[in-house]
């Protein structure tokens, strides 16, 4: 088969990704699509980097195994920690590697009038400082300030997205210093553009950037200058697999993605992380 028919891998810790998912739907509809939650271990958000290179690592090497032409990392806390890694391999394997965070940066740049941004993510997103590294790269007069707001992706998960009063009263804690001050604020996490009207009350000034929509645009840029689009504009089909719970994923992946997505359970191993690596034992 010619790389251009395999379909684009796209992983998360769990649910959260399907929002990037669904933005790849909308701008990519002629693609196929392969989705991995890893929900035999989300959150990746609270855990140390070491250990979320590792199974960002794994799971890149199952879907390489399935066969893949591109790698969606679809994981703001997954980005953060692993993606040099990731990007290192896959080009060196053939497989382009595009993370949630530079788009999101590129997307808050062109925003912000008053050059004070704000990040709002995992524990680790924020600690990990990818995001705030990125932008002051780019602009060093930035203000930049991260919060972490790990009750969050609870909420999302629970359904008390919008502007449930929950969801209101949290927003409010983890948000209210912020008020006055920055006039662009990055979702950077996958479950947070479910939270967006209880963010958008407590901060109305603020310009909410969901890096969704921004990372479909880049991987379609990227497909397109390696010559890897596939040439039709409709009829690009979604697979999902998850490491566990296919019932939960199903039942609150509904509050993410507004279409069916039964998916298969699979066992991520060893033999995976050598996969990725292309080192002897791997299926691909
Ligand atoms: N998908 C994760 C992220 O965007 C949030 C959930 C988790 O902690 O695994 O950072």
């Amino acid at each position: 088969m010619s790389p251009k028919q395999l379909p684009i891998g796209v992983f998360d810790s769990g649910v959260g990704g399907l929002t990037v998912l669904a933005a790849l739907r909308q701008r990519l509809p002629g693609e196929d699509l392969l989705y991995l939650g890893d929900t035999a271990r989300v959150p990746y958000g609270t855990r140390s980097p070491e250990t979320v290179v590792r199974y960002a690592e794994r799971v890149a090497g199952h879907l390489l195994g399935r066969g893949i032409k591109a790698l969606v990392v679809a994981c703001n806390t997954a980005t953060t920690w692993a993606l040099p890694a990731l990007q290192r391999t896959g080009e060196a394997r053939g497989i382009p590697v595009v993370g949630v965070i530079q788009p999101g940066v590129q997307r808050a740049l062109e925003l912000t009038r008053n050059g004070h941004v704000a990040v709002i993510g995992t524990e680790g997103t924020i600690q990990g400082g990818r995001y705030a590294a990125q932008l002051r790269q780019a602009r060093p007069d930035l203000r930049v300030e991260g919060v972490a707001c790990p009750m969050f992706v609870a909420l999302a998960e629970e359904g008390w997205v919008g502007d449930d009063p929950i969801a209101r009263l949290a927003a409010e804690r983890y948000l209210a210093a912020l008020r006055g001050g920055p006039d662009t604020v990055i979702l950077g996490c996958t479950h947070y553009p479910l939270l967006r009207a209880a963010i958008q009350a407590v901060l109305p000034g603020a310009v909410l950037v969901d890096s969704a929509t921004a990372t479909a645009d880049d991987t379609a840029s990227l497909l397109a200058a390696r010559g890897l689009l596939r040439e039709r504009d409709a009829g690009g089909r979604s697979r999902f697999l998850v490491t566990d719970n296919p019932d939960r994923f199903e039942r609150v992946g509904r509050y993410f993605l507004d279409a069916p997505h039964r998916p298969e359970v699979v066992d991520i191993e060893d033999r995976d992380h050598a996969t990725w690596h292309g080192l002897p034992g791997s299926a691909a």
